[in-house]
């Protein structure tokens, strides 16, 4: 028996989990695999409630989990931020989930913007999810600021560019560091690599700007060129910009890409909306020793929230991966095929993807077009 701790969260969240729930039901029913599930009310409610993010209790009760399965955190009544990064990049930083999985996959019969039809859209990313310019070390400074917090940013302004810098009453510096360790870049393109092989995949593209941006992406290239000598695998660079314009120029060019945290998050991004909207787009983030969290890639949508229109389809596929993470790997097919079926016939949609189609509705046709065995 595997546990999974389930958090709904907040606005449409609720809403896409309990059809993720359903087709989970189904397809571990029929295949013989057992899961207990376990909710947390984490989010809006219960801060509002309670004035708690999240509790070391409750991490701990987390961390007894074999996965965990997320809807979506934010709130319009909560300031930005406060469940966002108490909830997913806690969560994220304690289980050190430092991959970000993201397929971008383009199913027959779902809208996307690129001209011309049958296109093929199959990409999967491997973001590092834990370092480069998010490790939140930075400053801005302006006179006026304490003497002290001034020199050390001039210090280090000034070593690093050798520029006096003289601020004027107006002037104001900002500045960020990006950081990637090789022990954090190793673990990530290691990942990709076994992953490429578990896969079948045929080429692995690194993606940096280590044109640019010399010393942090220069060490993620050299430990991408370590890593990628050991195994009979086709690899690539791409700098970053390169990568935007063939993922909408050609992207059937790419198969696994492996990218820094920052350049990771754009382009999946462009990814979502390649594959026909953030509804439909799913995610891992993923400590392959420890706990992993699945999650659709877009918020709560309190534009929508209650209405019953959000696509399901983006959590029902993140729950597909989380099977296949735990090594159910027939049954996450299985919902991955049901999906397709469901998408091919057009029968079903969504508002976002130009149908009436209700949340549930979209739940119900996934569950209806798992193949019985
Ligand atoms: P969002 O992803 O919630 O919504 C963006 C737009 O896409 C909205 O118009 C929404 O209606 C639409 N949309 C999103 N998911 C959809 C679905 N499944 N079906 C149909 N339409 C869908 O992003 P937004 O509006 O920037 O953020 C709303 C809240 O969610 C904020 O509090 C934000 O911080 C949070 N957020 C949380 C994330 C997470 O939990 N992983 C990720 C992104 C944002
Ligand atoms: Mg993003």
């Amino acid at each position: 028996m595997q546990k999974i701790g389930v958090i709904p969260g907040d606005g449409i969240g609720p809403e896409v989990i309990a059809e993720a729930r359903k087709v989970l039901d189904a397809v571990t029913e029929s295949g013989g695999i057992d899961l207990e599930y376990e909710e947390f009310p984490l989010g809006a409610a219960h801060y509002l409630k309670t004035g708690e993010v999240i509790s070391d209790e409750t991490l701990q009760r987390l961390s007894r989990k074999d996965a965990l399965l997320l809807g979506a955190m934010g709130d319009p009544r909560v300031k930005p931020g406060i469940l966002e990064k108490g909830v997913l990049l806690r969560l994220r930083f304690h289980f050190d989930q430092y991959v970000n999985l993201r397929p971008v996959k383009l199913y027959e019969g779902v809208p996307s913007p690129l001209a011309g039809d049958g296109r093929r859209i199959d990409m999967l990313f491997v973001r590092e999810n834990t370092e480069d310019f998010y490790v939140g070390m930075g400053a801005r400074v302006k006179k006026g600021l304490s003497k002290e917090s001034m020199s050390i940013t001039r210090r280090a302004y000034e070593a690093k560019f050798d520029v006096g810098v003289d601020l004027t009453d107006e002037d104001e510096i900002a500045y960020q560091i990006g950081i990637i360790s090789k022990h954090g870049a190793k673990r990530v393109i290691e990942y990709a690599f076994q992953l490429a092989k578990k896969k079948g995949i045929d080429l692995v593209t690194s993606v940096d700007k280590a044109n640019v941006l010399t010393e942090v992406y220069g060490l993620w290239r050299e430990t991408f060129e370590e890593v990628s000598a050991r195994y009979q695998i086709k690899k690539e660079f791409q700098y970053v910009d390169a990568v935007a314009l063939h993922m909408v120029r050609n992207p059937e060019r790419f198969e696994l890409l492996v990218t820094p945290n920052l350049f990771g998050d754009i382009l999946t991004d462009l990814g979502a909306a390649l594959q026909g909207g953030l509804g439909l787009a799913s995610s891992g983030n993923i400590s392959p020793s420890g706990v992993s969290m699945f999650e659709p890639v877009h918020g709560s949508a309190p534009d929508i929230a209650g209405k019953s229109t959000a696509n399901p389809i983006g959590a029902i596929l993140s729950s597909g991966l989380m099977l296949e993470t735990l090594g159910h790997e027939k049954a996450a097919e299985e919902v991955e095929a049901a999906v397709k079926a469901v998408l091919a016939t057009g029968k079903r949609r969504t508002p976002d993807m130009g149908g009436k189609s209700s949340t549930s509705d979209m739940g119900d046709a996934v569950v209806a077009a798992l193949r019985v065995p």
